[in-house]
């Protein structure tokens, strides 16, 4: 049972591992708060990437430094300790070596080189709370999802999302697609955008849009976090406006879905955005590569133009692709204008 003060710490933890200044990389996003026996909050920290310091280092730092010793105190940390002599110490043995009493993660690490930190913390008599409200654990979760399908995986994962009309429509009969949703979907997929660490289109996309792949407010000024910028495709297209703060445009001369994975993985990336065109939606479907969908359906038909999904070589109802839906939320503009957002999770074959 959390009490009060860690459960404050906790949410602070949770805040500053979401730093957006932190570059996006193969790493966790982790935070770490320290509280004396008291419950008073010693130091913070949190990881900046590979290669720097792990959160509960930090904080530990901090606290030497700050002249507060975190001796018989309670660790607050958002993942597991680790036990891995990387590039960087082990965190595990630092709080140990540090004298921590009590220590609270609100998610176990499922990388197995470096997991390990609850047993080892435990063997040496710390007091463990690996149970936090579910508010806060699922908060935990989704810090590290992408790194956490890393591991699973062996590539990033990709959230598709798609923007349709009630009859299925990506965009009208000329091509034109802006805007088929609302303010508040739009705003979404910016924060989807920043959530990520990498956007992805095809080239058919970048010739109709000339998107400009940033993520922005809704004032039209650049979020702190923005998402590499990706085309995949063979042939020519427009280069992506070149948008001072945006991020570094790459492009994917492939129409293999697994090896443009492969690519964005090794470059570190590990949460992709696709978002289209419907062909390239359909091939990445076709290579069960896509891990979560997201549609922004609006209240309006088209009657004509290109369908959200291309040809996903299905000839026979027993051939369909089956989704199951595990959200849907409304999403309504300061006009009153709602979309929906369905999420889906494309069924195991
Ligand atoms: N409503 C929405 O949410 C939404 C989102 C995005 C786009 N759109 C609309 O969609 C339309 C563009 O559709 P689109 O299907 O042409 O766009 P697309 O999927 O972005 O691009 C298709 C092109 O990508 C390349 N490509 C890359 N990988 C491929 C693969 N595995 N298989 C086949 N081709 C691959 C091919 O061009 P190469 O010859 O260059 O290889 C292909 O022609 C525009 O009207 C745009 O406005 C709508």
């Amino acid at each position: 049972m959390l009490t009060e003060a860690e459960h404050r710490a906790l949410r602070r933890a949770l805040a500053i591992a979401a730093d957006p200044a932190a570059p996006p990389g193969p790493n966790p996003r982790v935070g770490c708060v320290l509280l004396d026996p008291d419950g008073h909050m010693i130091a913070e920290g949190h990881h900046r990437g590979a290669g720097s310091a792990h959160a509960e280092a930090a904080a530990l730092e901090h606290a030497a430094r700050a002249g507060r010793p975190a001796l018989g105190g309670t660790a607050v940390v958002t993942l597991e300790p680790c036990t891995h002599q990387g590039r960087t110490p082990p965190c595990a043995q630092a709080l140990l070596a540090a004298g921590i009493a009590r220590v609270v993660i609100a998610r176990p690490d499922p990388n197995p080189v470096a997991a390990g930190g609850i047993r080892l913390l435990q063997d040496a008599g710390v007091e463990l709370i690996d149970q936090v409200p579910d508010e806060l654990a699922e908060a935990a979760a989704a810090l590290t999802r992408g790194w956490e399908h890393g591991h699973a995986h062996g590539r990033p994962l990709v959230t598709a999302k798609t923007a349709l009309t009630l009859d299925g429509r990506a965009a009208a009969a000329d091509g034109s697609s802006r805007w088929i949703t609302g303010p508040a979907a739009r705003e979404e997929v910016h924060r989807l955008r920043t959530d990520c660490d990498t956007v992805l289109i095809g080239t058919g996309t970048a010739r109709a849009d000339h998107p400009s792949l940033t993520a922005r407010r809704s004032d039209g000024t650049l979020l702190p976090r923005q998402p590499l910028r990706a085309v995949m495709g063979t042939g020519t297209f427009p280069p992506l406006p070149a948008v001072p703060g945006a991020g570094e445009a790459l492009t994917l001369a492939t129409h293999d879905p697994s090896a443009a994975l492969a690519e964005l993985f090794t470059r570190g990336r590990r949460h992709v955005l696709l978002e289209g065109g419907p062909t390239l939606l359909a091939a990445f479907l076709r290579a069960r590569a896509v891990d979560e969908l997201i549609i922004h359906l609006a209240p309006t038909l088209l009657g004509a133009g290109p369908t959200g999904v291309g040809d996903l070589r299905i000839t026979t109802l027993t051939e369909r692709l089956d989704l199951d839906l595990v959200d849907v939320a409304p999403l309504t503009s300061p006009d009153g204008r709602t979309d929906l957002r369905l999420t889906l999770h494309p069924r195991a074959a």
